[in-house]
């Protein structure tokens, strides 16, 4: 680990994902912690109440681009978090000290792109639900030595907003996909789930609760076992009964191939961005 105890991490656009990494940060106890997070906004009423929210003591807010700056000047890390048309106006105010690590959460922008800015670079993609501790993230590195130099001290930052994992950058397409955009293919089974009670005369709220908590409790089988869903799918289906029943009518309209396919186009149109 190359990094000093009491290091300063400086986020660089503290929006919903921002907010959320730092949250995560909050809320988990590893070491070394940091011992100041500096959280950059544009607006001053952007850093007021992010200084409500993240009350705590290592927290500090600034607003504007001399502020980023001097926050940059300040920073053993930066992470960056502002939308990804506007992050080379702002590494650009905001130059990262040399040899310090740059952690980029945006989306669609790769390692090499941001080499310009930092030696050693981390991308990560996560979703929405880190909002609530409980996204995904998955984390892939410039090169080797900044793997070996920062990769463990990377994942301690980022596993608090849920669950995060290593892959090569490679599979980011694919991760900005099934991580990114799954949200919303759960949740249009889910609205799928509710239908079907409402339409047997569950109502609507009931409902909504009832699709929401089969779906947690079902990802909660799979990460605590740890085995394949068609396994776990297989031990619910009584012969001859309700389930096996409901299962076939899903596999005659395709919804598995369906939902891969979904993922795959979704892979597909992150890369195609990725080409402009
Ligand atoms: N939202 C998602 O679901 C999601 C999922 C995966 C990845 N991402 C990635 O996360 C990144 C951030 O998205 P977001 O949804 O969190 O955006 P957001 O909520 O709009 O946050 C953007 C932040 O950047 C700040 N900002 C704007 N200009 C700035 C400047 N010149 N200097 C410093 N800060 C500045 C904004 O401050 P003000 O409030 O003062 O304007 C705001 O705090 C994006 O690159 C996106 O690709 C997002
Ligand atoms: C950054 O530091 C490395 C050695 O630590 C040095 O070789 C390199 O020239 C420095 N780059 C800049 C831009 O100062
Ligand atoms: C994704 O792109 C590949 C390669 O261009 C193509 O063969 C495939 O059909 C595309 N997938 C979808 C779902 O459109």
């Amino acid at each position: 680990m190359s990094i000093k105890e009491n290091y300063t991490i400086t986020v660089l656009g503290c929006g919903v994902m921002g907010t959320a990494v730092v949250s995560a940060i909050l809320n988990a106890e590893f070491s070394p912690y940091p011992s100041k997070i500096i959280c950059c906004t544009s607006r001053e009423e952007s850093a007021l109440n992010l200084k409500k929210k993240l009350n705590h003591e290592i927290i500090e807010v600034s607003y504007g681009s001399e502020a980023n700056s001097k926050a940059a000047k300040k920073a053993d890390i930066v992470i960056l978090a502002c939308k990804p048309y506007m992050y080379e106006t702002v590494l650009s105010q905001a130059p990262i000290n040399n040899g310090s690590l740059l952690i980029s959460l945006l989306a669609g922008v790769t390692t090499k792109e941001l080499q310009k800015y930092s030696v050693n670079v981390a991308k990560v993609m996560t979703n929405t639900p880190a909002q609530y501790g409980c996204g995904t993230a998955m984390v892939s590195f410039s090169d080797p030595e900044a793997e070996e130099k920062y990769g463990d001290l990377v994942m301690k930052l980022i596993n608090p907003v849920g669950l995060a994992m290593k892959i090569p950058e490679k599979n980011m397409d694919a991760a900005t996909a099934l991580v990114g955009s799954g949200p919303a293919f759960c949740l249009l089974m889910m609205e799928s789930l509710i239908d079907g009670g409402v339409r047997m005369g569950i109502p609507f709220a009931v409902a909504k609760d009832a699709a929401a908590k089969v779906m947690e409790g079902t990802a909660k089988m799979v990460l605590e076992t740890g085995d394949h869903p068609a396994a776990l799918k297989s031990k619910v289906c009584t012969p001859g009964g309700t389930t096996i029943g409901g299962l076939l009518k899903l596999e005659d309209a395709g919804v598995r191939g369906s939902i891969a396919r979904a993922v795959e186009e979704a892979a597909n149109i992150s890369a195609s961005f990725a080409k402009k």
